[in-house]
């Protein structure tokens, strides 16, 4: 008998696979780099699953391509602005995503950021495997302290939150800006809303990013509130690239209308290694890595998984992004 097919469209932890082979025929796209749409088109008509990453844009075409096989897509990954949510939902496909377990991970790394940005980790690395740094100097190396600094979090979700823990621990005054005020949060963690956020641009010392790329969080860093921070500020973006004007953020770099960027996600990812952003030494760009841990990697597709089979056995599914799709089926 024929078993139902899941495409899987990077390799992923193998915990993750043994769960999708107990009822699935899993195609995984072996490869380093993502299938492109013509793939995706080709698995849609054949495929009842999809297991996708990030780089994955599930658009229309696609979607309506998997009108007759495809019914359920699951991100691995808690952003989903890859997603056609609104068209996925309409043609009755389940669309997930892999929310909480990343959360203290993408955290950590935000914080990472901070840190090396402010401390001048990479550049101090660079310097010492070129030879560059001869002797200990007063003036050399030092950029602002983190512990005692005010940051401004945008965007208090749960990884706003831990990131605001992680800066309680250094001693820091957290203020953060949230389209809702989270009046509990703030007396348990002593955190101070910002209700117009120029407020947020204009005392903070770092201003870390964690809100979703949504119609009105494109560009929301761009040359007016990046005007409006310190020339000493350093920006923080873990969230998704799209959320930064890049071309401002360079022309505030170069110009000192703030000090420094650590960037985890950019517009277009990769970068291209010839964007002036990279000749700037003021900038650490990682990646994409919020999420890179062994562990919550493996947890992600695990989540992604569970997602599918719950959905295929007619179950509750862990986190479904359109649960209606599912009930209406019932
Ligand atoms: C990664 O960017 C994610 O959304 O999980």
């Amino acid at each position: 008998m024929t078993r139902p097919r899941v495409f899987v469209t990077l390799p992923m932890a193998q915990e993750a696979m043994d769960l999708l082979d107990t009822k699935f025929d899993v195609l995984v796209w072996s490869n380093d780099d993502p299938p492109p749409k013509e793939i995706l088109i080709e698995r849609a008509r054949d495929c009842f699953a999809f297991l996708t990453t990030v780089e994955d844009k599930i658009d229309e075409i696609i979607l309506m391509a998997g009108y007759h096989h495809l019914r359920v897509i699951a991100n691995c990954a808690v952003g989903f602005d890859n997603f056609d949510l609104e068209i996925g939902t309409k043609l009755g496909i389940a669309m997930c995503n892999t929310p909480g377990i990343l959360t203290k991970t993408t955290a950590d790394l935000a914080f990472a950021l901070i840190l090396a940005t402010a401390r001048m980790v990479v550049q101090g690395d660079r310097d010492v495997r070129e030879g560059k740094w001869r002797s200990w100097h007063p003036l050399a190396y030092s950029g602002p302290d983190v512990h005692g600094a005010t940051i401004g979090i945008i965007g208090l979700g749960q990884i706003g939150l831990e990131v605001a823990k992680r800066a309680l621990g250094f001693e820091m005054t957290v203020l953060y800006h949230n389209r809702r005020r989270r009046h509990d949060t703030e007396k348990i963690y002593d955190l101070q809303f910002c209700e117009d956020i120029s407020d947020l641009f204009k005392q903070s010392d770092f201003v870390s990013l964690h809100i979703p790329l949504e119609k009105e969080t494109y560009h929301m860093i761009g040359r007016i509130s990046l005007e409006l921070m310190k020339p000493t500020a350093i920006l923080v973006n873990t969230a998704r690239g799209s959320v930064v004007d890049l071309e401002a953020l360079y022309d505030a770099l170069c110009n000192g209308v703030i000090a420094g960027a650590g960037l985890d996600v950019t517009e277009p990812e990769p970068i291209p290694p010839e964007h002036p952003l990279l000749d700037l030494s003021n900038v650490i760009i990682t990646p994409h890595i919020g999420s890179a841990s062994t562990r919550t990697r493996r947890e992600m597709a695990v989540l992604a998984a569970r997602n599918i089979l719950a959905f295929a056995e007619g179950k509750v599914m862990p986190s479904c992004l359109n649960p209606q799709v599912v009930e209406q089926k019932g």
